[in-house]
This record gives C-alpha cells, sequence and structure tokens, in this order.
C-alpha cells in the first residue's frame, strides 16, 4: 500500500522534475534561459509534438548533436522526430562550439533558425543539406566563424533568402551569395574579409535585374586587386561593367586608393550612369592621407602615378 502510494507521488512528481513542458498543448514552447547545457530527452518529456516554435536561448547549450531534437523508439530500434512541425529554432545566447552535421535531420520543415551569439569558428560543408528545402532565414552572427565549408551554400539550399553573418570572423568572400537560388541578403558586415577568393570555381551568370545584396560593410578591404573578379568572369572581358549586378555594399572599409585603384576608379568614373544606382559610388578612400574621406568617384585619377603594365589588365 505504501509503495503504491509512493509510486504514484512518484509519478505525478516526475515530469515536473526532468520535463520543463508544463502544457503539452503549446505550440511556441519557450525554455529560454533556464540554465539548460544539455540537450537530451528528458528536456522534452511531455512537450507537444505538433510544437512549431522552440526557443532554447539564453541557455548554456554546448553541443548540438545528431539525435538532439530526436526520440528513441523501442519499437521500430530507430530514432523519431520529437518535433514534426518545427519551424523555428531559437539557440541564440548559448556556448555553441559545435553543431553536428546531421543536427537537423529530425527537424526537417525547419525554416527559421538563430543561432547569433555563440561560440562557433567553422560552419562544415553540408551542415543545412537536411533542411535545404525548407530553411529561410539562417542568423549566426556574433560567433567566432572564420571558416565556411565548400559546399555550405549551394543549389541543394533552395529556399534560403536571408542569412546574417555579421560579427564574426571571416577573411575571405567566396560566391556564396550567388549560388543558391534564392538569396536575397547575405550579411557578412563587421568581419575582417580583405579579399575575394573563388575556391568553388564559379562562373558569372549573373543577369539583371539582380536582387541580392550583400553587404560587406566594416571589414579590411584595403587594396583592390584586379583579379577577383575576373576570375569570376573566366578572365574574359572587363569585369567592372558587370560590378553592379553583384550588388555589393563595400563601403566603411579602409580603402587605399592608390594604382591597385586606377582602373577600377578610372571606369567607374568613366560610366558614372551605369554605376549611379549602386553602391560603387560612395566608397570612400581611407588612405592615402590626403584622399581621406574622398568618394572614389571625385577621385583626381591625375594625381596618380602609376605604371601602365601593371595597373591596365585588360590591355
Ligand atoms: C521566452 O521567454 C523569455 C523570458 O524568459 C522572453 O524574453 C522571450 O521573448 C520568450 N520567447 C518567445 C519566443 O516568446
Ligand atoms: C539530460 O540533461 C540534463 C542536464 O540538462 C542532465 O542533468 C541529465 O542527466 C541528462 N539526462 C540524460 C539521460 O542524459
Ligand atoms: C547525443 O547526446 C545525448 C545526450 O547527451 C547522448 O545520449 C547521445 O548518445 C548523443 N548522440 C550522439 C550521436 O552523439
Ligand atoms: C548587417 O548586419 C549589421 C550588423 O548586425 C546591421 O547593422 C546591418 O543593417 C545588416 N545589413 C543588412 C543589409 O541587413
Ligand atoms: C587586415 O588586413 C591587413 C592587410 O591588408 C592585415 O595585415 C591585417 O592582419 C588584417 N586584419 C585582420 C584583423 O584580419
Ligand atoms: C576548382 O578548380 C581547381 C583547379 O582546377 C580544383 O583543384 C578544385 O578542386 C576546384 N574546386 C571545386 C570546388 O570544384
Amino acid at each position: 500500500m505504501l509503495q503504491r502510494l509512493m509510486l504514484s507521488i512518484l509519478l505525478q512528481l516526475i515530469p515536473f522534475v526532468s520535463a520543463r513542458c508544463s502544457d503539452p498543448t503549446v505550440t511556441d514552447i519557450n525554455m529560454s534561459n533556464l540554465g539548460i547545457s544539455e540537450i537530451n530527452e528528458s528536456l522534452f518529456q511531455n512537450c507537444n509534438p505538433q510544437a512549431y516554435s522552440l526557443d532554447l536561448s539564453g541557455n548554456k547549450i554546448t553541443l548540438i548533436n545528431a539525435t538532439a531534437f530526436a526520440s528513441y523508439d523501442d519499437r521500430i530500434h530507430n530514432y523519431i522526430p520529437l518535433f514534426y512541425q518545427l519551424k523555428t529554432l531559437n539557440l541564440n545566447d548559448n556556448k555553441i562550439i559545435s553543431v553536428d552535421p546531421n543536427a537537423f535531420k529530425y527537424t526537417k520543415v525547419l525554416n527559421t533558425l538563430y543561432i547569433r551569439d555563440n561560440q562557433l569558428k567553422v560552419i562544415e560543408s553540408g551542415m543545412f543539406d537536411l533542411i535545404g528545402d525548407t530553411l529561410v532565414t539562417l542568423v549566426m552572427s556574433n560567433n567566432q566563424i572564420s571558416s565556411i565549408g565548400m559546399s555550405v551554400f549551394h543549389t541543394n539550399i533552395r529556399k534560403l533568402r536571408y542569412v546574417d553573418l555579421s560579427h564574426n570572423k571571416m577573411t575571405y568572400m567566396e560566391a556564396w551569395p550567388y549560388i543558391p537560388p534564392s538569396i536575397v541578403v547575405f550579411n557578412l558586415s563587421n568581419n575582417d574579409v580583405n579579399k575575394f577568393t573563388n575556391h568553388l570555381n564559379w562562373t558569372y551568370d549573373l543577369t539583371e535585374p539582380y536582387f541580392t545584396y550583400v553587404d560587406l560593410m566594416y571589414n579590411n578591404f584595403t587594396e583592390w586587386d584586379n583579379e577577383w573578379f575576373w576570375r569570376y568572369q573566366n578572365h574574359k572581358g572587363n569585369y567592372v561593367f558587370e560590378l553592379a549586378n553583384y550588388r555589393l555594399k563595400l563601403t566603411n572599409n579602409p580603402w587605399n586608393c592608390d594604382c591597385h585603384m586606377y582602373y577600377i576608379i578610372s571606369t567607374i568614373q568613366e560610366s558614372f550612369y551605369r554605376f549611379a544606382q549602386s553602391e560603387f559610388i560612395h566608397i570612400e578612400c581611407e588612405h592615402p592621407a590626403n584622399l581621406r574621406k574622398k568618394r572614389i568617384i571625385d577621385v583626381d585619377l591625375s594625381t596618380f602615378v602609376c605604371d601602365s603594365k601593371v595597373d591596365f589588365p585588360f590591355g
């Protein structure tokens, strides 16, 4: 008798001890600021499998592993999703250092993912492949990301429209914003980027009107290199005329207006109308001192002393 009484008390207590969902009908689960350090199945006991948003922000989570959002089903000896309709997952303001490549295997309809203010250093290839058909918004600002895997932003990420990677530690820019079919905003502002690379061997295929907007403000660009966009153009033709289509915001960088920039500045000045609507005419020089805060469109090129063999790559 006493044993049965104890058991029934225990059974009543268990959900309140280990589970955080007190109301199994709630579809907006809020588990923010609860001191959670580990995501495991017991955390989600009694939670609504039909929930569409889960807020785990402000905790102490360090890892998101492959079964974080799955439950082990003894009958079929396999993992099944804990949440079938989860659209929004908020992991902001944790201590996440690693996300398993299969972390989103059981959240197949996720469209909004927040991992802002964490400690990620790398975005591994394939990280979003499993949600490539649904992911629309990705916010990973304020981490320490200095490396992005080759195939992270690729054609299999079909719906992605908004990417925020501001306030990270990236030092290079690839053709990432132009490869997935739907990206509208790609924000890499407040990083340390000082060059465009082409490890992906992307070739220019932008057609107007092009809507991607790429924010590279507050980075570390100083020396312009004509090779950067010449590589994207497959070393064919004059890349400067196409620059406006890339929709790059490159202002607020420590640009050095020297002979490296002679070609691009002169071409932009000569084709003012083509660039009138673009961000390029707002770029200002930081160096040399006499040109500081001068817009490249207003710079007097006759004061540049350049070796034409070096500075006119297209002859
Ligand atoms: C969750 O609760 C916190 C307060 O602890 C609140 O700041 C936050 O906005 C809530 N999240 C949602 C998605 O309602
Ligand atoms: C689940 O995580 C909590 C901390 O959040 C921990 O106390 C508990 O032991 C873990 N349970 C399992 C089964 O790993
Ligand atoms: C994921 O984490 C849970 C809880 O910490 C652990 O039980 C499980 O073995 C881990 N799974 C993998 C694939 O690492
Ligand atoms: C990019 O992020 C910065 C810093 O968070 C923000 O100020 C800026 O408005 C963002 N740019 C766009 C285009 O959303
Ligand atoms: C910024 O770029 C310069 C070279 O132009 C380099 O020496 C410096 O280390 C870079 N700073 C950061 C924070 O990447
Ligand atoms: C790009 O081309 C180089 C040289 O041909 C090659 O080594 C590299 O694997 C290519 N990269 C990709 C992502 O295809």
